[in-house]
């Protein structure tokens, strides 16, 4: 999609990179495209963005921008939007499908990632790890006790992980064979035998997630069905001895309520990476000391975060030079 001018000049493609990213994928950018960035990473309202993107090709978006109608209506020019992010409910797909804008994410480079960090959450809040912490800091450690900071067990337990796509595989595989625990789940869709043998976890219904596990790990999608899938019911559920962790994205979880079940210990634990209305926090959140918080970072690492920018930068390339993006989410081109 490079125009030649009458001059023989090599016109690129215009794109906008919405928030601060590595150097060199940005200067990777810089190689095919006329590329406009925002490496001062200003959080842009709506109307910024929109006013940003006039007449761009493409745009690299995290997870924080939102590309919906009102975007696309207001950038006619825009042909792809790459995602840093394999969550992607910050797309309007159906809209961006009419408007004919390729959207992509960045699956598969996070997947081991992730799980790490979300059975690190479950060990931090199973084995009470950041109130001990707290505890020594605050210089209240002055002797052993046999019950002091006692937690729940995590080996040998039963792992339920709610929403079993690349990442919450990843986390059976480590409950199964690294700490020896039955694995149960529950998913829109039931897994192949052979996948299911792979990770050694059984489907069940949700209820039965929700009453059998001793450390519940929800790594599903948001979206409107997905609103709430954990709230006052469900928590009521979950055995009080249980452990909560939440690495898929704020909203699936009613915070007030399990604030509220953590709080009249109908719920022993909670590990939180995501939140409603993040960044900001629940307030009755931060003052509770059974659970572990975290500011969205499950895929924090550098090397799995230049992968993703690499990702979401090839993408670009892929489909405004080659009319072929590597991991389109709707069906274009
Ligand atoms: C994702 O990739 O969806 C993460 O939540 C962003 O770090």
């Amino acid at each position: 999609m490079q125009l030649k001018t009458s001059s023989g000049r090599i016109n690129k493609p215009a794109v906008l990179v919405a928030r601060a990213i590595f150097p060199e994928v940005l200067q990777t950018l810089q190689q095919h495209f006329e590329v406009t960035s925002n490496q001062a990473d200003v959080l842009w309202n709506p109307e910024q963005l929109a006013f940003a993107a006039k007449g761009v090709a493409g745009i690299l978006t995290t997870g924080s921008e939102r590309i919906d109608a009102a975007l696309l209506a207001a950038c006619p020019d825009l042909k792809i939007c790459a995602n840093m992010a394999v969550g992607y409910n910050n797309f309007d797909v159906a809209a961006m499908t009419t408007a004919r804008v390729v959207a992509t994410n960045t699956p598969d480079v996070l997947t081991e990632t992730t799980a790490d960090f979300g059975f690190a959450l479950i060990l931090a809040a199973a084995r009470r790890m950041t109130e001990g912490e707290h505890f020594l800091r605050a210089g209240l450690w002055n002797r052993w006790r046999y019950d002091m900071l006692a937690g729940a067990e995590v080996h040998g337990t039963t792992l339920g992980i709610l929403g079993m796509g690349r990442i919450g595989q990843a986390i059976a595989k480590r409950g199964a064979h690294g700490f020896g625990m039955r694995v149960i789940y529950h998913n829109r869709s039931r897994l192949d035998a052979v996948t299911e043998g792979v990770c050694a976890a059984s489907f069940v219904s949700k209820q039965d997630l929700l009453q059998q596990a001793d450390h519940l790990i929800l790594v599903l999608p948001y979206s409107t069905e997905s609103h709430h899938a954990i709230g006052v019911a469900e928590l009521a559920q979950m055995k009080p001895t249980a452990t909560l962790v939440n690495i898929a994205r704020g909203g699936i979880v009613d915070d007030v309520a399990l604030a509220a079940a953590l709080k009249a210990g109908a719920l022993a634990a909670a590990g939180l990476d995501v939140f409603e209305g993040e960044p900001r926090v629940h307030p009755d959140l931060l003052t509770l000391p059974n659970v572990v918080l975290t500011p969205h970072i499950a895929s924090a690492t550098l090397r799995t975060r230049r992968a993703m920018a690499q990702l979401a930068a090839a993408n670009l390339i892929g489909f405004l030079l080659h009319g072929k993006a590597l991991t389109p989410l709707n069906a274009l081109q």
